[in-house]
């Protein structure tokens, strides 16, 4: 047992419990979790953080009891990189809420030049703001933060004209402000830490309602909730946070140069069984595995076996890391994993996938490198009118080992946004969905029958991957195939595509595809590789 001379929040604790029961309308804080493990005992480990993260399970106690009814809690949190891993602290602490009984509403990506450094393979540039609430039932206008249409002025156009809205089109869960000319992007302008709060103000408080801030010390919402004229309470850490940065910055950890590899085996392109058993795959001869897994309890891909439909949450998870441990088994020891997930409301329930789906890697023995944020632009208003609209997903970056991995940052272009000081390959990519859940659904028609997938994920987003961590030659495998994205781009791009899928149906949409898009793509493609 770690003795700490504060019992980590003991002195925030103590004067939460000054505050009236039922009073506070919003609580705002910018969360110093790393700092305090760093103060308590100068060094940062897993064990350190997992300790504080349970006392500080003590401190959400204490916000539920001093929150109203309709309340809702805005926490600031980054993910933190620990000698080479990252520790996907914003899920870490989101799991921590709703184990108190806190109803995750909403993960918000701010996308932020400031971000702290990582010494991960990109820039990072997001930070994480956790959006709960007390009750089923909380305070929410999203009038005052609506963004404005970009597109014609109407961002759905065309047939969606319905859509429109002339106070401004619903704000997202990806807050970056964009200044645009009829439909054209001019610029990006990043927000600043005084404009991120003041949103999470205007969109959960009126004027006259009490914000409270426990951790004072560490950030702006006294100040801005002032101007905003809402009462201010708040906590101050008695704890002295260190000055100095307690890592160092950027040493490389990848290679451009990967061991010699030969491989005589021919491969099929797609095998047709269940990816929990790859045999056909000898060991350590894959240099990248590329996957967007079936979501648990979400759609039904019609076949016998397969993973996530009609079977418990704790058997999904325990077959995707047999999945897992095959993937682990077949890559190389310079290879990597990206596995492209995103948290789902199912019945009412937040499910946070990425956490899990990391939790289930580690033990097998992956390291969580980075976790890039897809930014889809456009996408669909799905979570009602209480809530932000999702437009990101998470991209899961695991290497088998910590130092020495393929990796080649040249491939990618800086930054998808524009703005000054873009300086290298970032964390945040905007993607736009062409085809899959809100584009349309990829379909060939055999027979008088039609073979529809609907869950397809960007050829844009697969082509960065592999331009990034794999060569021409290299074999990349995508154990959930689905239609075929990751083989048909791992082929115009002059690698081994292979795949399983338990489907035989989408056998002919992948072959459809190879057939009729491998020549359109390298147009598409573009690329000098
Ligand atoms: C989310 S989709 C993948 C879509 C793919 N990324 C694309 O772009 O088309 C997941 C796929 O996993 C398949 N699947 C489910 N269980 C499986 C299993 N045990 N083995 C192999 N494939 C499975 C489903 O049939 C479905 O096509």
């Amino acid at each position: 047992m770690i003795k700490h001379k504060y019992d980590d929040f003991g002195d925030i604790i103590a004067q939460l419990k000054s505050i009236e029961d039922e009073s506070i309308q919003s609580i705002i804080s910018v969360l110093p979790l790393i700092e305090r493990c760093f103060s308590l005992s100068q060094e940062v480990s897993y064990e350190k953080v997992s300790h504080s993260l349970l006392n500080f399970g003590n401190v959400l106690d204490e916000c539920k009891r001093v929150l109203k009814k309709d309340g809702t809690v805005w926490l600031f949190v980054d993910n933190f990189n620990l000698d080479g891993e990252v520790i996907p602290l914003p899920f870490l602490v989101a799991e921590k809420a709703q184990e108190v009984g806190f109803f995750l509403r909403n993960i918000i990506i701010w996308y932020n030049s400031n971000a702290p450094c990582f010494l991960g393979p990109f820039l990072n540039r997001c930070s994480y703001i956790l959006f709960l609430s007390k009750s089923k039932d909380y305070k929410f206008d999203k009038d005052p933060v609506r963004e404005p249409h970009v597109w014609k002025e109407v961002e759905w156009g065309g047939g969606r004209r319905s859509r429109y809205n002339p106070k401004g089109k619903d704000p997202s869960n990806f807050w970056l402000k964009t200044e645009s000319q009829k439909g054209r992007i001019l610029r990006h302008v990043l927000l600043s830490v005084e404009e991120v709060v003041k949103r999470c103000i205007l969109v959960s408080t009126s004027s006259g309602d009490k914000i409270l801030d426990m951790f004072a010390e560490n950030s702006c919402v006294t100040k801005v909730a002032r101007e905003e004229g809402r009462i201010s309470v708040f906590c101050y850490s008695k704890i002295n946070y260190p000055k100095k940065p307690f890592f160092s910055i950027n040493e490389k950890d990848w290679s451009e140069k990967k061991s010699p590899f030969n491989i005589s085996k021919k491969f099929e392109k797609v095998y047709f069984k269940s990816c929990e058993d790859m045999g056909e795959i000898p060991d350590t001869c894959v240099q990248l595995v590329i996957t967007s897994p079936p979501y648990w309890g979400l759609r039904d891909y019609n076949v016998r076996g397969q993973i996530g439909f009609g079977e418990s949450y704790a058997t999904y998870l325990s077959r995707l890391q047999k999945v897992m441990k095959e993937c682990h088994r077949i890559l190389r020891p310079e290879g990597s994993m990206w596995i492209n997930i995103n948290k789902r409301i199912i019945q009412g329930n937040m499910i946070l996938f990425p956490k899990d789906i990391i939790k289930i890697a580690s033990e097998v023995g992956f390291v969580l490198k980075d976790i890039v944020i897809w930014h889809k632009p456009i996408s669909v208003p799905t979570t009602g009118p209480r809530n932000f609209t999702d437009r990101h997903e998470y991209v899961l970056f695991f290497t088998k080992i910590k130092q020495g991995y393929f990796f080649n940052p040249a491939s990618l272009k800086t930054s998808d946004y524009i703005y000054n000081g873009a300086k290298g390959p970032e964390n945040v990519w905007k993607i736009f969905r062409k085809i899959g859940n809100i584009g349309k659904e990829i379909e060939v028609l055999i027979k008088e029958k039609k073979i529809k997938h609907t869950a397809v994920f960007p050829e844009e987003l697969v082509k960065r991957i592999i331009l990034l961590c794999s060569e021409r030659g290299d074999i990349v495998l995508d154990p959930f195939a689905g239609s075929g994205t990751t083989i048909v781009v791992a082929e115009a791009l002059g690698r081994i595509g292979v795949g399983y899928e338990l489907n035989t149906d989408y056998g002919l949409i992948i072959k459809r595809r190879l057939e009729n898009t491998t020549a359109k793509l390298l147009t598409w493609l573009n690329t000098n590789v």
